[in-house]
């Protein structure tokens, strides 16, 4: 492939900063912009504030057209909102799928039927409209119980129910109080699943995909898997829960049934389907969520094993030519991710914290921004709850984490905050 390639990139996190690391060492790129970008970014590759908006179709086409060769997503947003028809419309290749497609993060209602007609094994679920025959279906339940806002909640909109206080007082955050505003106008209940977490994430065209290499996140904000639930606070890659028995059913019982499913409906596939499956003590693999994007912090670890070129890997998958994927080179290496968030978060959090500008040394660890921004006097601050990630390439999960840490330990952190067990389970 000779193109020189025009790349629009959206998103402001930390995957979309480890994106932007790979696709920066493509031969095949000739520019890079980002919106709305964060602090890691070089200052001309940030488009100014306010000049996209994803939710205003026109303005979005008119702001694109003639500028960009390929569009590559970062969050779940924008493509619920329709980017990737928008830009297909402007014959615009776009890394992501349709709004059709993206319904199946944008709705745990959509995304159960679909599971359900495609024989997706998943957890037995009910939804329902309205407080009252919430919490009739929950009365006649054993618990725990999981209670989902059916739609987009940044990640938020789940509580786990091991008490029925707590499912009483989810159904009522989401039916009265109404904190998921209108993502909240339905719930998905569901039987709660056992096992051990493992997300993958498989690469589509509308016809052909691959599968990368499964990595694991870290939810809970504190060690030992304590605390809130989180965006997540890291994640490590390859994980060896993830066995090639559970890869092998992961293919033909997930992903392909889904897919399947799409394309026999006319709305075929294209970008990241992310599997959040839960393992169960047979290596069965169940679904606990799609999602229409690249995990985020798991993305910034699973990267560093693509070692061909992520540019070229985006506009074959946007064109539906992943067909001939023999140049896809993925490492046996481990690495590994340790997210520095803000005292506070998941809650209220700090803002503004200073970051420190010390660079690793290794040179297989690497710094990823995600909540970050340049302060008017040029210096870097913090802007948002996970703030960095600190990412590490090794021989063993062992020489990785390890490494991870070391650099953490040289690093600055006032008011910041990271769990010190990543990977513990795995080693
Ligand atoms: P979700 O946003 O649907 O992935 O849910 C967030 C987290 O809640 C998951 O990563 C799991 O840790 C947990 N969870 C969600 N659904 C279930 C379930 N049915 N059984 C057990 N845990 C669940
Ligand atoms: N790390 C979980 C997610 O990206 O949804």
């Amino acid at each position: 492939m000779q193109k020189q390639l025009r790349v629009l990139l959206l998103g402001s996190g930390g995957r979309e900063h480890a994106i932007a690391h790979s696709i920066l060492k493509s031969p095949l790129l000739a520019d890079l912009k980002v919106y709305p970008g964060n602090a890691g970014f070089n200052k001309d590759q940030l488009l100014p504030k306010g000049s996209l908006d994803w939710n205003d179709k026109e303005k979005f086409q008119a702001a694109c057209k003639g500028k960009y060769d390929l569009v590559v997503v970062g969050p779940e947003d924008p493509l619920v909102a329709g980017v990737s028809d928008w830009m297909e419309e402007l014959g615009i290749p776009c890394f992501g799928p349709s709004a059709y497609c993206a319904q199946i993060e944008g709705s745990k209602d959509f995304a159960k039927k679909l599971m359900l007609d495609a024989k997706v094994p998943t957890a037995q679920y009910r939804t329902f409209a309205d407080f009252d025959s919430s919490l009739n279906y929950c009365k006649g339940k054993s618990l725990p119980l999981v209670i989902k806002a059916d739609g987009l909640a940044a990640g938020k909109g789940v509580t786990v129910c091991l008490e029925f206080v707590q499912v009483e007082q989810a159904l009522k955050e989401i039916f009265h109080d109404k904190k998921f505003g209108n993502s909240g106008s339905q719930v998905v209940i569901e039987d709660f699943l056992e096992g051990e977490e493992a997300s993958i994430f498989a690469i589509c065209d509308g016809e052909d995909y691959i599968l990368l290499p499964a990595a694991q996140d870290h939810k809970r904000a504190y060690d030992d898997d304590e605390g809130p639930n989180t965006g997540g606070m890291g994640a490590y890659c390859p994980a060896p829960i993830a066995s090639p028995n559970v890869i092998e059913k992961v293919k033909s019982k997930v992903i392909e049934p889904i897919l399947k499913q799409f394309s026999q409906i006319g709305k075929p596939y294209k970008g990241v389907l992310y599997a959040g499956l839960m393992i169960d003590s047979k290596a069965d693999p169940f679904v606990v969520e799609f999602n229409c994007r690249f995990g985020d912090p798991e993305t910034q670890a699973v990267l560093q094993l693509i070692e061909s070129d992520l540019l070229e890997l985006f506009y074959n998958v946007s064109t539906h030519n992943l067909k001939n994927n023999s140049y896809i080179k993925i490492s046996s290496s481990h690495s590994s991710i340790v997210v520095l968030a803000a005292d506070g978060y998941p809650g209220d959090y700090v803002k503004s914290i200073s970051i420190d500008s010390t660079k690793p040394k290794e040179k297989d660890t690497m710094i990823f921004h995600a909540g970050t921004k340049f302060a008017d006097d040029g210096s870097i601050v913090s802007s948002g709850g996970r703030v960095l990630g600190i990412v590490s390439l090794g021989d063993s999960l062992k020489d990785s984490i390890d490494k991870t840490y070391s650099f953490i330990n040289s690093f600055k952190t006032d008011s910041l905050f990271y769990r010190k067990d990543i990977g513990r389970r795995a080693l």
